[in-house]
């Protein structure tokens, strides 16, 4: 089965073309991140715009490229994001799916974003051996879709299944990194930088305007955060709140008071200069990437697990990466995670979870709509 999947949840407009749910047959993601770093963040009018200006490019470029790829093939199906994300931004990709599924004749599938970031790691591209067996050999799964609008952890008991158990009760994890370097002024989306600057420091480098230089470096093994460096709240909520909305609270985060905490040490202890900004930052790292581990590790004590599966831009993280490395390694359990190029979003993973999604022909097709503030597991 060939799908086509487009996505417009927030500031990418991508499109791909995926065979049974794994194969990746062309793939073509325009990013807005230019238009919104002005503003430290993504503005939601200038987002809509831009998809709107975009997408027909972005679909006819995925399509020539599978067509060249796949010579004489042809689509079975189109995908599309529907929810949660920016409504206005949803709407443009969710109309040009049903604009195409029409016109070509073929079923729509309707995705869940946070659900297809889980299925990343399961995407391999035209030509390249499959990176190990399929998703059915890692169930019962624990998912950890971390990324700049989500952190949750699911249960996935069978593929295509998810029991939320865990997640944030405020600020998604890419939020906290992208709040803490707007107040530092190191710039728009603050993952990346931070985790550039973080590696600076642990490195001990003296130019941390050489990004390139930054990104080659690694993170020595066994990092310990030594003094002075602050020590950041580990985000625990009080069991009983209201927000926990009757999940375990020990499984759950809260990275508010985590900026919050930013901006009062800041305020008292204005860095010096970068290497200052860096040390504090490693240290603002850690305590996002520690709590992260620590909720991940109880997740994997609390049942028995075939693999952790991590999906989402916070994935890209190469402290995360090295830190549930070190937690799945003691659990004994694989940790699943994405090619760099699917970490953050794209519409491989729409077409590819598409694959185990329903059809929707006709007037059903028609009447889907977006949903901003979909779940996973809805
Ligand atoms: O998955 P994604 O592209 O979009 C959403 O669905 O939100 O994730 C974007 C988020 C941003 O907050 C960005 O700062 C974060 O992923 N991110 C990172 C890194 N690369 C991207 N966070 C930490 N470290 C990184 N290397
Ligand atoms: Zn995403």
């Amino acid at each position: 089965m060939i799908v086509l999947g487009i996505e417009s949840s927030c500031d990418e407009t991508a499109c791909a073309v995926v065979r049974d749910g794994r194969e990746v047959l062309s793939n073509v993601v325009y990013t807005q991140i230019p238009l919104h770093q002005p503003y430290g963040g993504v503005v939601p009018e200038v987002a809509s715009r831009a998809h709107i200006e975009k997408v027909h490019g972005v679909v006819s470029e995925a399509l020539a490229r599978f067509r060249a790829n796949c010579p004489g093939a042809s689509l079975d199906a189109v995908a599309v994001t529907y929810g949660p994300g920016l409504s206005s931004s949803l709407l443009v990709g969710l109309n040009a799916a049903k604009g195409l599924a029409m016109g070509l004749g073929v079923p729509l599938i309707g995705v869940n974003h946070i659900e297809a970031h889980l299925h990343t790691p399961f995407l391999y591209d035209l030509g390249a051996d499959a990176p190990g067996p399929g998703p059915e050999s890692a169930l019962p799964a624990l998912g950890l879709a971390v990324s700049g609008g989500h952190t949750t952890w699911v249960d996935m008991p069978a593929y295509g299944e998810y029991r939320i158990i865990g997640q944030t009760l405020d600020d998604a994890a890419g939020e906290a990194f992208d709040k803490a370097a707007k107040l530092l002024g190191l710039g728009y989306p603050g993952g990346p930088v931070i985790d550039r600057w973080a590696k600076g420091h642990w490195n001990g480098a003296t130019d941390f305007s050489d990004a390139a230089a930054l990104k080659a470096l690694a993170y020595p093994p066994g990092i310990k955060v030594r003094d002075p460096m602050p020590r950041f709240p580990k985000g625990h909520p009080r069991a009983g709140t209201a927000a926990l909305a009757g999940l375990d609270a020990d499984l759950c985060v809260s990275f508010s008071g985590l900026k919050t905490a930013l901006l009062y040490y800041v305020k008292r202890n204005p860095p010096k200069d970068d290497a200052g900004k860096a040390a504090l930052v490693a240290a603002y790292q850690e305590a996002i990437v520690g709590t992260l581990a620590d909720r991940t590790r109880l997740a994997l004590r609390r049942r028995s697990y075939g693999a952790l599966i991590v999906g989402g831009g916070v994935s890209l993280n190469g402290r995360l990466r090295a830190k549930l490395a070190e937690v799945a390694a003691d659990a004994r359990v694989p940790l699943l995670l994405a090619q760099p190029k699917y970490c953050g979003d794209n519409a491989a993973m729409i077409a590819g979870l598409a694959f185990h999604r329903r059809n929707l022909v006709g007037e059903a097709a028609l009447a889907v709509d977006v949903n901003p503030t979909l779940q996973a597991g809805d």
